[in-house]
This record gives structure tokens, C-alpha cells and sequence, in this order.
């Protein structure tokens, strides 16, 4: 099997070299602090060895629950926000026909998701769409209290026992949570619902490869095996022993931190399939809670190309020059289609009749880079070979990896979140939840 392959050359020259080698010695040290959990935040690094310690057992096992709610239920819906939602609709919106909904295929249940915002008419035209449908539920959250997430759970679990029926809902709720604490724990074990445990070392951004990703991928019917292979492939590729210069975590994290160090603030990630949104989203989630902290960080954005090029394309082409690119290349398509010749050819494109979109796609793709490397932006390209399972799995180690090196290179600790607790904290001020009455109090001051 080949390997996502990572090429700098488009960015290496817009740093000063004795920079980025100065990143890259740092390496060796950086990854055995990983290694001997002497690093900060070295409570959170169970995902390091999750895909060579994962047990087959667990696999099984979360098979066998997705088979159930696969006989069982029309649609499953996945709660969860953050850490505990974005690497499973990555993986499904990466690998389902685009106009299917989120599965494999038309035996498995239709996956949506839930408890990421706090829309109500969200959650109302959901209320809508369930009605007269069977639906399961995946509870998905760490901490087993996070707001957004609790409110939908508690709507989808009153809508489920009231239209499936109480003994339906207990076999298709399944919860995704703390081993011991939280609310989501104490209420699973009350009922009686399957549950799966978040392990306490592993943070929610870094949980995709356990039954957070795992059993919503596998419900939709894909192979979650394969998505463990490849991210073990990855995670012998990127381990300590090999050299910094072979190691692709490592590089990419080390360039990452000479084009910050030379002014480049912001970097881009760039892919030019729509299918690969959400592994954006995803990534800017894991990037943007690791490092921003401490009064720095490069701050994550992303685009889809083409489509963007038609809105954010100028910007990057001619804006302030404190960008750089990382651009996911798709190496093959799964499908073939070509572009047929037209007699009249009033639309001009009889010049490319006969080829495929992808040529055209890929030309679109290498344009583009030229251009912006031409405008100043430097760019960093990650080939994968395609979008399947065992490449999603790569792609998910390779940036958790390097995620933690560069963290550790710019000298914050990158596995925890204080910054998150701001908004919290005033929203339940504002909401008077019990506990919080000298912040409401304060709160209200301010406001007058
Ligand atoms: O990465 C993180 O830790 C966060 O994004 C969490 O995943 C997110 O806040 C959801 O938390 P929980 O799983 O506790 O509901």
C-alpha cells in the first residue's frame, strides 16, 4: 500500500533553511518527551499508540451494536459537538455518494447529526423529519455535560421512547462517554443503554479512532478496520524511530513552524474535492484548539476549490502576504466520467471534449498552485493516493502527530482547551444555572 506522501518543495523557498532545520533538530527531543510523557499535557496522550493498541475485541464488538441498529433503525442520529462529532462526519461526508445521505449504502441507516449548535429550528425541522421514522441515537460526549449536546439528547431521547416505544429506544440509544462521571454516564447506566468509554487520556480532538469516529462510521456501513489500518501505517511511518527528515509529522510540523517564525500567521487548508470539507473542518478543530493559546498560534482556515477560488481566490491571490497553503491532492477519483463533444460547441469546449472532469480538475489544481506560489502564498502539498478508508486513517494520524510536535515546537501545551471555558462560563451566568449566582450577579452589572 503507498502512503499519503507530503512534498515542502513549494515552501521551503520562502523560509530561511537554518529556520526550519533549527524546528527539525528538535525532533528527536520532542518526540521522546511524546514517547516517556514528559511533555505538557502528557495526561492526554493516549491517541499516540491508539492504533496499535486498539483491541480487535472493541472492533467486534462495536460492529455488532452498528449491525443492531442497522436492522433496527431508518435513521441514527449522532450527538455530539467538537471532539465528539467532527471526525465522524468527516469520514462519512468523505466517503458517501454525495446526493445518498450519509451511509455506504441504501441497507445502512441514514446517519445525521445533532447537538452541535443550539439552533432551534435546527432542532425543530429535526423533531419534523424524525416523525414516523425509527431512530437510534449515539450520545457522544467526553465530559458527558456539555450543553449543546445534552439539550439535543434530551429532545431526541423523549421524541425516541415516545414514537419507537421505551424498549425500542433502549436497544438503539447507545452512549459514548466517561468510564465513571457525567451526566451522560450516570443516565446510561440508569436505563440500561450500551456504552462505549472515551478513555480518560484521550482528548476529545484526538478521540476519531475511538467509538467517538468508530461506531458512527461503522453504522453508516464503512469498514473501520480499514480506517485503523491505515492509521497504524501512519503511526509506524511518523514514530520516533524514524529519522526527522523521513518523518512527515515531523517535516510538516517543523515548515509549519519556520513559515509562522518568517510571518506567515495563517495557513490554509486547501483541497479541491468537495467530499473532503469535513476533514477541514475536522482539522481546523484540532489545529486551532491545540495551538491557539498563550497569545499565539497559526490560525487555521480552509477552503474548497474550485468553488472557492470564485470567492476567496482574489484574497489569497493578491491579500496581505501572511498566508501560507497546505493543499490535500487526491491522486485517483472513484469514478470515471468524461466531458462529451458538442457539434455546435456554442460553450467552447469542444478543446476538451474527451477528457476526463479530473484532468480538468487536476489542471484547475495545478494552475492554482503556480499562481499563488507566482503571488507569494508558500505551499505544502499532501498527495493521498484516494479517498478511502485506509487513507482517511493516514490523513488522521499524520495531522494528530504533527499536530503534537508543532505544538510542542511553539512551546504551548497542545492537549488542552482553557480558552473554551470563557464562553461557558458567561453563558451560565446569563442562564442562572445554580452554582453560577455570583457570576449571574456579575454578569448582570456589567450588562447595565
Ligand atoms: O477537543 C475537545 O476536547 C472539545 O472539542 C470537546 O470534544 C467538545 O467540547 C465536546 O466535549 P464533550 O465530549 O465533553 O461533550
Amino acid at each position: 500500500m503507498d502512503n499519503i506522501r507530503l512534498t515542502i518543495k513549494d515552501a521551503s523557498r520562502f523560509v530561511d533553511q537554518k529556520v526550519y532545520e533549527g524546528f527539525l533538530s528538535q525532533v528527536d527531543t520532542l518526540s521522546a518527551e511524546l514517547e516517556n510523557a514528559t511533555c505538557p499535557g502528557s495526561d492526554f496522550l493516549g491517541w499516540l499508540h491508539l492504533p496499535s493498541s486498539l483491541s480487535q475485541d472493541l472492533i467486534d464488538d462495536i460492529m455488532v451494536t452498528a449491525e443492531s441498529m442497522r436492522r433496527d433503525c431508518q435513521v441514527v442520529v449522532v450527538a455530539g459537538i467538537g471532539g465528539s462529532y467532527l471526525g465522524a462526519r468527516a469520514v462519512l461526508e468523505a466517503l458517501s455518494n454525495s446526493f445518498g445521505g450519509l451511509r455506504a449504502n441504501h441497507d445502512a441507516p441514514q446517519v445525521i447529526f445533532a447537538g452541535n449548535n443550539i439552533s432551534e429550528d435546527y432542532l425543530y425541522e429535526l423533531k419534523d423529519y424524525l416523525a414516523g421514522k425509527k431512530f437510534g441515537i449515539i450520545n457522544i460526549s467526553k465530559s458527558g455535560t456539555t450543553t449543546e449536546t445534552a439539550i439535543s439528547f434530551r429532545l431526541l431521547r423523549e421524541w425516541c421512547e415516545t414514537s419507537c416505544g421505551k424498549d425500542f429506544a433502549r436497544r438503539n440509544i447507545v452512549a459514548v462517554t466517561d468510564a465513571r462521571k457525567g451526566a451522560a454516564r450516570m443516565m446510561a447506566d440508569k436505563e440500561g443503554y450500551k456504552t462505549y468509554v472515551i478513555p480518560d487520556n484521550v482528548g476529545g480532538r484526538f478521540s476519531v479512532l475511538t467509538p467517538v469516529g468508530l461506531l458512527p462510521v461503522a453504522v453508516a456501513g464503512f469498514d473501520i478496520s480499514r480506517l485503523v489500518s491505515g492509521a497504524l501505517s501512519m503511526e509506524e511511518t511518523c514514530s520516533s524511530k524514524s529519522p526527522a527528515a523521513e518523518n512527515p509529522a515531523a517535516v510538516y510540523a517543523a515548515m509549519r513552524n519556520a513559515l509562522y517564525a518568517g510571518g506567515k500567521k495563517i495557513e490554509i487548508l486547501v483541497n479541491f474535492n468537495p467530499k473532503l470539507h469535513y476533514i477541514m473542518e475536522w482539522w481546523k478543530q484540532l489545529y486551532g484548539e491545540s495551538e491557539g493559546k498563550d497569545n499565539k498560534g497559526i490560525f487555521p482556515a480552509a477552503v474548497d476549490f474550485s468553488t472557492d477560488l470564485h470567492s476567496m481566490g482574489q484574497w489569497i491571490q493578491q491579500g496581505e502576504r501572511t498566508i501560507f497553503e497546505t493543499v490535500i491532492s487526491v491522486a485517483n477519483v472513484n469514478h470515471e466520467l468524461r466531458i462529451p463533444s458538442d457539434q455546435e460547441n456554442l460553450d467552447g469546449l469542444n478543446y476538451i471534449a474527451g477528457k476526463r472532469i479530473d484532468e480538468v480538475n487536476k489542471m484547475a489544481e495545478l494552475g492554482t498552485r503556480l499562481a499563488h506560489v507566482d503571488g507569494g502564498v508558500p505551499n505544502m502539498r499532501i498527495e493521498m493516493p484516494k479517498v478511502d478508508e485506509y487513507y482517511i486513517g493516514q490523513l488522521f494520524y499524520f495531522f494528530e502527530k504533527a499536530c503534537a510536535i508543532s505544538g510542542l515546537m511553539l512551546g504551548i501545551n497542545p492537549f488542552n482547551q482553557p480558552g473554551v471555558e470563557d464562553y461557558k462560563k458567561n453563558m451560565f451566568a446569563l442562564l442562572d444555572k445554580p452554582g453560577y449566582e455570583k457570576e449571574s450577579e456579575a454578569i448582570r452589572e456589567r450588562l447595565k
